[in-house]
């Protein structure tokens, strides 16, 4: 009798434990973060703010950028803020998921096709900052990149 017990306990461990595992996988390929503002991402181009992509300064010493991603590309991809300048990035992706980073920065950050992603970043130190895709996009993806300019 003891023995049937055991048995199925380690029967019912290793359901809840492929329950869990089959959980996971669905959360993490399914799931960008659920905090998340989402759009459909079939209408960027007519969805505020997205509709004007661009550099628009919102402060003192405080700029947002919104921009939309594209393989294999950012738009806008010219930016330009003034030294000290804290920048709040609002991205979203126009087909895949993409990456946001920002080299010499702590930026780093998914941004998947419908979600709305947002970054605050301050620049103190003027100079050029590489922005790049870091989520692996298509054939282009080793290409895709842009920059910041700090001055
Ligand atoms: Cu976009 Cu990799």
């Amino acid at each position: 009798r003891d023995e049937k017990i055991w048995l199925t306990l380690s029967f019912g461990m290793i359901m809840i434990f492929m329950l869990i595992t089959g959980y996971q996988a669905f959360a993490l390929e399914m799931g960008p973060p659920s905090n998340m503002e989402t759009i459909d991402p079939t209408k960027v181009d007519q969805t505020a703010p997205f509709d004007k992509p661009g550099v628009k300064q919102v402060g003192e010493n405080e700029y947002e950028v919104v921009m939309t991603l594209q393989a294999f590309s950012f738009n806008p991809n010219k930016i330009e803020v003034p030294a000290g300048s804290t920048v709040t990035f609002v991205l979203t992706s126009k087909d895949v998921t993409h990456g946001f980073q920002i080299a010499n920065t702590n930026v780093n950050a998914m941004v998947p096709p419908g979600h709305i992603q947002k970054i605050k970043q301050k620049f103190d130190k003027a100079g050029e900052y590489l922005i790049l895709c870091n989520e692996y996009c298509g054939a282009g993806h080793q290409v895709m990149g842009t920059t910041i300019t700090v001055k």
